[in-house]
């Protein structure tokens, strides 16, 4: 459920060029005008500049650069994608806390977001480095009406929605299917999707998301130097993580609805655009076997179609893509 405050912020930012009055605020909101006051100062704690004057209300004049539930909400236009957010200065792991709230019911497009984990989680029992300030790591909770083994789709989905974001910042991002993004062959982004289901019902998806923003060089660990990178180092630019969360929320709640109506063909040809060694031949991983076969493109589903050296062409559901 929205809460007071984040309702609060979208009447305040509707208003963003006028005043709204105490009075306009304390009826739309059916709270106290000193409830409404309350508020106020608990956003001017949080770092807001509010221009409050007699007779004519309240506005804002400058939101905070600093990472918080509201200063996410503050111009996210969006329509039921973070509506309700969980914002943790330090966490285990958001995918954790998401599988619990998701467990009890938290809404479909809560998020939940935080500046630094301690546990981070990428696929294949990995960790994922994650400090204070550096990237972006969030999961959100979806709960979309699509049998469970179109789940996958959703991962490209989200790899789709992220190369497009990255690729305004003037770098060329690509998908290495599934779920990992590169920016000239090192690692900017992954994404770890973990759902409950029935056999014929997806009860719940959560979709864990950590992109590197604001890392230098020698801020990765040794290990992960050869291989990682982060969209400053990319681009040359720092950039403010509360935009590019937003673009990446409003872009995917946009790409999702087109999903959900028409299906996952209509995103198949974007993927193709940032597909990843497409008509190369790569080193692939499975659990049972290992080979070299030339990616020849995703079939209607998102499955990755190899053809092999012997002629034979093969879809892989599960495998992992060697660089
Ligand atoms: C991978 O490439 O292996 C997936 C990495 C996913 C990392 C994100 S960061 C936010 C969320 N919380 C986690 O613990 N993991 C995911």
């Amino acid at each position: 459920m929205e809460s007071t405050r984040q309702h609060l912020i979208e009447l305040l930012q509707e208003n963003e060029q006028c005043y709204i009055s105490g009075q306009e605020l304390s009826t739309k909101l059916h709270i106290s005008r000193t409830a409404v006051w309350k508020h106020m100062k608990e956003l001017e704690k949080d770092g807001y500049v509010i221009d409050a004057k007699p007779r004519k209300g309240y506005k804002i004049t400058s939101a905070p650069n600093k990472m918080s539930q509201n200063t996410l909400q503050w111009g996210l236009q969006t329509e039921w994608l973070g509506k309700s957010i969980v914002h943790k200065p330090t966490i285990a792991s958001t995918q954790t806390l998401a599988k619990q709230l998701a467990a009890t019911g938290a809404e479909h497009g809560t998020i939940v977001i935080a500046d630094e984990q301690t546990a981070g989680r990428g696929r294949m029992q990995r960790t994922w480095h994650s400090r204070k300030g550096e990237g972006i790591w969030m999961s959100l909770i979806l709960r979309p009406e699509i049998l469970p083994n179109k789940a996958p789709q959703i991962t490209l989905l989200v790899a789709t929605v992220i190369a497009e974001v990255l690729s305004n910042f003037n770098v060329k991002p690509l998908i290495k299917w599934p779920n990992d993004i590169l920016i000239n062959d090192k690692k900017v982004s992954g994404i770890l999707t973990e759902m409950q289901a029935e056999q014929d019902q997806i009860e719940f998806m959560v979709i864990g998301i950590g992109l590197n923003v604001n890392q230098s060089k020698d801020m990765f660990p040794a290990d992960l130097k050869p291989i990682a990178t982060s969209l400053k180092i990319q681009s040359g630019q720092k950039l403010d993580p509360i935009v590019m969360t937003q673009q990446i929320l409003m872009k995917f709640e946009d790409v999702y609805e087109k999903y959900i109506s028409h299906g996952f063909d209509v995103l198949k040809g974007n993927w193709l655009k940032y597909g990843y060694k497409l008509g190369e031949k790569v080193y692939i991983q499975t659990a049972k076997r290992q080979w070299y076969g030339v990616i020849e493109g995703i079939e209607p589903d998102g499955a990755l179609r190899i053809k092999n050296d012997d002629g034979s062409v093969e879809t892989l559901y599960s495998a992992e893509i060697k660089w």
